[in-house]
């Protein structure tokens, strides 16, 4: 952003644009976010290419959109900047952009497959993934925490799917590429991305095929077998809400665990909090969730004509809910900017958003940062920074590229 002088009182626009990746990577968003917010919550964003779209930043404004999903659909995207042609392809038949009362009959058969021997059997593979990666990384000289913390939401996710433990290695290097966030996107990397995500759809169509004849305690089963509308869900459906898990739980949980050890890192006396009182880890947890916020932001399309704090929204206009800034709302969170893990009003975060798509896998991450924290707790006694933190380039993703450190063992 260009800053305004006086002599030119007018080069930093008023509302600049929240969409520009940089403005995220350079740090920049939460100062812009909070003047926003208490100057105009509902503010319209112009884009470089002269597109605009509307920024929805207080935290009552975000849950009352989230709560209105008939004026506010999700089959236009769930996020700015999605493929309008694999959007319009899907919608109706992955989960997170279709709308009632379809999205409530999918999320129903993917929700079946979430039964209490599943979850202990992923809870299970969380402790020891914990164990075994931060075992390795444990008195090394410097670590990019950055790889550390892929694995243990990779595995579970692997898990959940039903991909047996031998075939982990291959699935976890085919949905980096596939679903990794990647600041290249040059022809080569396109053409790998395109590569791994038909491995992955061979895989999935082998497993479906054994998991028709034999069913199982995990996703592919409870979606072959699963009936919506009074039908069976089509390979396109399976393989669409299967591939919306993982995108959905995999780099989020991720910088979730990146951005909350940098905090940690940042905030000494908070991680010597931790280590004194077990008994606060699910609430420095939320801490960090609301902390990190990593989904920025949800999106939604207005299917009517409608007005949103004085604002007139028109039919087709796409309305973009800042959860990173519900997240910092001082209306709610007390010196929203502090990071503290004793605070008491943290389970009221919108890091999983909020109404009838509120994230379907937030017990499961949850679990899986308080496992991973917990045992991070329990072996390191400091972890330290040992060169630059480089922020991510993107308008979605509120995460970290590159976190060199020490894990200083206890
Ligand atoms: C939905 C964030 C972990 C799968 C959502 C939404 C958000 C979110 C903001 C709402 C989308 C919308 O309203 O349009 C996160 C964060 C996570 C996380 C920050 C980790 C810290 C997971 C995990 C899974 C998952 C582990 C997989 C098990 C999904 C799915 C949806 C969803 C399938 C769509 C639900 C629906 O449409 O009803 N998530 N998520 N997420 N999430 Fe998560």
């Amino acid at each position: 952003m260009i800053p305004a002088t006086e002599e030119n009182p007018a080069a930093a626009p008023r509302v600049p644009d929240l969409s520009d990746p940089l403005l995220h990577q350079r740090g920049e968003a939460g100062p812009v976010l909070a003047r926003l917010r208490r100057e105009e919550p509902v503010c319209q964003v112009t884009r470089a290419d002269g597109s605009t779209f509307w920024a929805v930043l207080s935290y009552e404004l975000i849950t009352q959109v989230l709560a209105d999903a008939a004026t506010f659909s999700s089959t236009g995207g769930m996020r700015l900047d999605a493929d309008p042609v694999a959007t319009a392809a899907a919608t109706g038949k992955m989960m997170v952009i279709t709308d009632p009362p379809l999205h409530g009959m999918i999320r129903r058969v993917v929700s079946s497959a979430f039964t209490p021997r599943m979850v202990l059997r992923l809870e299970e593979t969380m402790r020891t993934i914990s164990v075994e990666v931060i075992e390795a990384a444990l008195g090394q000289d410097s670590i990019d925490f950055t790889e550390v913390a892929a694995r243990l939401p990779l595995s579970v996710i692997c898990d959940m799917l039903g991909v047996p433990r031998a075939d982990w290695d291959f699935m976890l290097s085919r949905t980096m590429t596939a679903f990794g966030v990647n600041g290249d996107d040059g022809p080569e990397q396109q053409q790998r991305v395109a590569t791994a995500h038909t491995d992955i759809f061979l895989y999935y169509d082998e497993l479906m095929r054994l998991r028709r004849k034999e069913p199982q305690e995990d996703i592919i089963s409870a979606l072959v077998h699963g009936r919506i509308d009074g039908r069976p869900l089509t390979e396109e459906e399976i393989i669409l809400n299967c591939n919306g898990l993982i995108s959905g739980g995999n780099e989020t949980t991720r910088h979730a665990t990146i951005g909350g050890l940098l905090a940690l890192i940042e905030h000494p006396e908070q991680w010597r909090r931790l280590q004194e009182e077990p008994e606060v880890l699910p609430t420095a947890v939320q801490e960090i969730l609301r902390f990190t916020t990593p989904a920025m932001h949800v999106l939604r399309t207005a299917t009517r004509e409608t007005e949103l704090a004085g604002r007139r929204i028109k039919a087709g206009d796409m309305v973009a809910l800042w959860l990173a800034s519900g997240n910092r709302d001082e209306t709610v969170f007390a010196d929203p900017d502090r990071f503290d893990i004793g605070r008491r009003e943290v389970n009221r975060n919108l890091t999983f958003a909020y109404g009838s798509h509120f994230c379907i896998g937030s017990a499961l991450a949850t679990t899986e940062l308080n496992t991973f924290f917990d045992v991070l707790r329990q072996r390191v006694a400091r972890p330290e920074l040992t060169g630059e933190v480089r922020r991510m380039r993107s308008n979605l993703i509120g995460g970290i590229e590159h976190l060199p450190v020490r894990l200083v063992p206890r």
